[in-house]
């Protein structure tokens, strides 16, 4: 019998993926969104409710007054700022971690000194608040130099320089507050990483966990992974990196050290953690960041592989019932193209009408920054969709989720072409 009235905070891609899984399952009546996009408001079993993630009065008065027995929150602002403190202060179920667990991803300064603590590896690094001494340990360093704002930075805190001089440019921008204001009053200085990257992602009850299937996203703009970062043009899973052995040494290296880290400094962590690592060319992970929430766009392709019910996972995780659970994925293999607003990751136009969706066949198109205006869908952001489709392949995943792609148009629109393509390399060269 349907039952659930669940809450989802977010208007992406993820939260569109996260609502669509939740309300997959027999158990559940209705997933609200707030405030959503055009994408869960078109949705069976969603709608959309028009309040912004940070008002949290209004998101508990809404929750008491519809009956929602849990909310699952995407972002990580409305978790770092402790929306799950004031959930839980009103006697309301929220999963995410706590403010203070979600300064793994708040607080770069915190993480950094936290992994240490724990003998987690990751690339050596030292905080500074002040422009002079830090130029002075630029100068010491070998380019490329890697410099991060200590705070939350929506995925523009991080630059690779090249050279010693637009390291100090950068550092300089940051700690006078330039760019950034207050995310880089402190700054981070890292060694530089080599090797491939892979999302580990986990769902935690504050004692057990379960691994979600490893993804993969593309952060750069263009093809070849060239062109300025931007949140992510497109995902797959699982990760062929990935092999049973170096997954074996994840969990070992990262992911259980860290949960019990933080369970043994008294910020047990519930929620979904998302480890950003490096692999080295011997297998070895080393942590670039954690993130408190689910991946956008790496969600995507995850909850498409998910046959497990989510609402059932993240209701025994509220309880901390997780070590009773398992969690199953599609054996194949899945992958999302991002369809941005041209000019994205810097300015774009907004209210461009989107054609072709009702075209779609073998493939998911997840809205992110769409709304709807009548019947027509129209871009509001600058990720707009994320075409998804399963196959038995990376290399199938690709194929399907470009032809459904070439189906959809709106004006400027830009994706790249090339979303996997290091999956599809491996894929090639073992066939
Ligand atoms: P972050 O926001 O910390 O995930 O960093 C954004 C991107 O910068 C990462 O996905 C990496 O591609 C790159 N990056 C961050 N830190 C390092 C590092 N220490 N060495 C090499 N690349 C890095
Ligand atoms: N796709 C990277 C992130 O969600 O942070």
């Amino acid at each position: 019998m349907s039952q659930l009235n669940l809450l989802v905070i977010g208007s992406g891609g993820r939260e569109h993926a996260l609502a669509w899984k939740l309300a997959a399952s027999d158990r559940v009546a209705r997933v609200y969104v707030a405030p959503g996009n055009a994408g869960t408001a078109l949705e069976e079993k969603l709608e959309n409710v028009d309040i912004s993630p940070m008002d949290f009065d209004a998101l508990v008065a809404f929750c008491r007054d519809n009956q929602v027995d849990f909310t699952v929150v995407g972002p990580e602002d409305p978790l770092v700022a402790g929306i799950v403190d004031r959930f839980t202060e009103e006697g309301l179920r929220c999963f995410g971690p706590t403010a203070a667990a979600a300064q793994l991803e708040g607080s770069k300064s915190f993480t950094k000194a936290f992994l240490e603590r724990h003998g987690i590896p990751t690339a050596g690094f030292a905080v500074f608040d002040d422009i002079q001494k830090a130029t002075a340990h630029v100068k010491t360093l070998t380019p490329p130099i890697v410099i991060k704002a200590d705070g939350l930075a929506a995925g523009k805190g991080v630059v690779l320089a090249d050279s010693t001089e637009e390291a100090i440019e950068t550092l300089q921008q940051m700690l006078t507050g330039e760019v950034l204001a207050g995310a880089g009053s402190s700054i981070v200085i890292e060694d530089f990483l080599v090797g491939e990257e892979a999302s580990f992602i986990v769902i935690a009850d504050g004692e057990n966990y379960l691994s979600f299937a490893t993804s993969q996203d593309h952060k750069a703009a263009y093809d070849g992974d060239e062109g300025p970062n931007t949140g992510g043009m497109g995902a797959y899973s699982p990760a062929p990196v990935v092999s049973d052995e170096i997954h074996q040494n994840i969990l070992e290296k990262v992911i259980e050290p860290a949960l019990d880290g933080m369970r043994s400094e008294g910020n047990a962590y519930t929620g979904f953690l998302y480890a950003g690592l490096m692999i080295d060319p011997a297998g070895e992970p080393s942590v670039i960041e954690f993130n408190c929430r689910f991946g956008d766009p790496e969600t995507q392709p995850v909850m498409s592989r998910l046959e497990s019910d989510l609402a059932t996972l993240i209701e025994a995780a509220l309880d901390g019932r997780l070590s009773e659970m398992d969690i199953q994925f599609d054996a194949g293999s899945a992958l999302t193209v991002v369809m941005a607003s041209g000019g994205y990751p810097g300015a774009y136009e907004k209210g461009r009408k989107i054609s072709g969706l009702d075209q779609v066949s073998g493939a998911k198109v997840f809205h992110a920054g769409t709304s709807l205006s009548g019947n027509d869908v129209l871009t509001s952001g600058g990720r707009v969709l994320g075409v998804t489709a399963l196959g038995n392949s990376v290399t199938e995943a690709h194929r399907l989720a470009y032809e459904a792609v070439s189906e959809i148009s709106f004006d400027a629109a830009e994706y790249r072409t090339d979303i996997g393509y290091r999956a599809i390399a491996r894929e090639n060269s073992e066939s």
